[in-house]
């Protein structure tokens, strides 16, 4: 039995192993441009006949509410039943004592609330719950604010994809034209809509492309403005990715920049990287490789669960020493290539040659199956099958996630007239997810 929880796919692979070929090629199939539909969205329709507790529901003519132990019950006409915990309701008691509905906020100190409280008298209407607890406080809670944080998985499954984080979707060489999407750069300044297009094409795949952006640094920052605002890192709120003198970053040569994920030696390491194209060499080269690291994640955890549970596990230093403003600097961020949560779902990817440490605080017997493994997840993600390739032109800027996707460059000519110039900008996730959820209540998909 595996230590971690089984997402789907594990699951699939320990029900029947013999089949596993037939199985693993359906699996990619359906991960390739599918969300990732660990668990399916049921809608409260569907639950009509089928409660939490699995008793069938009647057709109740009003709503009925009843105290069972730590729960409290509660039968809608609809035929929906729903359980919610006795301090829970007390916990976010509604009222103006308890709740401020100007800031949104819970204003009831911890202190004032008792663990042990209970209901001395509960009713339910059309409208809404009551509750009159044993210490005489009354609380009122709307039915559909309940439906809204109901505990059936499902609808917390709904709500975790709908409002939290949106399923990503996972590509390939073979399916990257048809995911990426093409934005006009005034439709997404100008409208609400193109602007939520846009993110949410971000969050789903992780790449998209703005077209006719005004040559000028002014573009990008409006852009970083109108999300939130840019993310400053140790190159500045902006950076010039041309050929330099004094170059203190292989970037900043005309060489092949090699696959690599942008400062991966951050714990908070910037989410969605922006390169506008202001200048491209019209020569050979300069084009832009993406792979999908969640989508390598996804097809090494069928293909081969030893190696990615050894990249999901065997920490990684990856680090950064330069200069800036006159002074050393020494950045280091311990963590697997494959960096998942507690619940197993893909995080992040970390990829550098040049920014991995010598120092590999790993145990000394999952070294060598550490170099196995990133061995054929290296070879994977250059493969061209996973790999996209795009030559971005003036006025195109190429938004990726910086957390998801692994990215390179092409080697480039570049003579006198023909000085390849990209600028580039981070926004991270939290403010461009907290702006997607706005954007997406303003379009009545969300609910605050
Ligand atoms: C970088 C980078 C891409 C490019 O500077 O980190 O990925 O096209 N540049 O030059
Ligand atoms: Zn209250
Ligand atoms: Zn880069």
């Amino acid at each position: 039995m595996s230590l971690y929880p089984l997402p789907w796919s594990w699951a699939a692979i320990e029900v029947n192993n013999l089949s596993l070929n037939r199985r693993t090629k359906k699996m990619l199939r359906n991960l390739v441009a599918s969300a990732s539909r660990s668990l399916v969205s049921v809608s409260r329709k569907s639950r009509l006949v089928s409660t939490q507790t699995g008793v069938a529901a009647q057709q109740h003519p009003k709503p009925v509410a009843t105290v069972d132990g730590e729960l409290v019950s509660l039968q809608l006409p609809s035929g929906e039943h729903h359980k919610f915990p006795v301090m829970w309701l007390r916990d976010n008691c509604q009222c103006p004592k308890c709740f401020n509905s100007q800031q949104m906020s819970r204003i009831i100190y911890w202190d004032e609330l008792d663990t042990n409280i209970k209901p001395a008298d509960i009713q339910a209407d059309r409208e809404k719950l009551s509750v009159k607890w044993s210490d005489g406080h009354s609380s009122q809670y709307k039915l559909e604010w309940l439906q809204d944080r109901s505990f059936h998985p499902e609808d917390q499954k709904k709500w975790l994809d709908e409002t939290y984080r949106l399923p990503k979707a996972g590509w390939n060489a073979e399916n990257f034209e048809s995911i990426l999407q093409r934005f006009k750069y005034s439709d997404v300044v100008n409208s609400q809509e193109h602007f939520r297009g846009w993110l949410e094409a971000m969050a789903k795949y992780g790449v998209a492309i703005m077209y006719d952006t005004p040559p000028t640094v002014e573009s990008l920052r409006e852009l970083g403005d109108k999300v939130m605002y840019p993310r400053r890192t140790h190159y500045g709120l902006q950076y010039h990715v041309k050929i330099k003198p004094d170059a203190t970053n292989v970037a900043f040569l005309k060489d092949k920049l090699e696959m690599h994920t942008d400062l991966m030696y951050c714990e908070n390491k910037p989410g969605i990287n922006m390169l506008h194209c202001v200048v491209q060499t019209k020569g050979v080269g300069g084009d832009n490789l993406l792979t999908d690291g969640y989508y390598l994640s996804e097809k090494l955890k069928v293909t081969n669960p030893e190696a990615y549970k050894t990249l999901s596990t065997v920490p990684v230093t990856w680090s950064d020493v330069g200069k800036h403003g006159g002074r050393l600097f020494y950045f280091l961020y311990r963590t697997p290539v494959i960096t998942n949560d507690l619940y197993g779902e893909f995080v992040r990817i970390n990829y550098s040659q040049p920014q991995r440490s010598s120092h590999f605080t790993a145990p000394l017997e999952q070294v060598v199956a550490w170099y196995k493994a990133y061995d054929i997840f290296t070879k994977e993600l250059n493969s061209p099958e996973n790999q996209a390739r795009i030559k971005t032109r003036p006025g195109e800027i190429l938004i990726f996630d910086n957390i998801r996707l692994i990215h390179g460059r092409a080697a480039y000519d570049d003579n006198p007239g023909n000085e390849r110039h990209l600028i580039g900008q981070f926004v991270d996730w939290d403010e461009a997810l907290a702006r997607l959820r706005v954007l997406r209540k303003d379009a009545g998909l969300v609910k605050i």
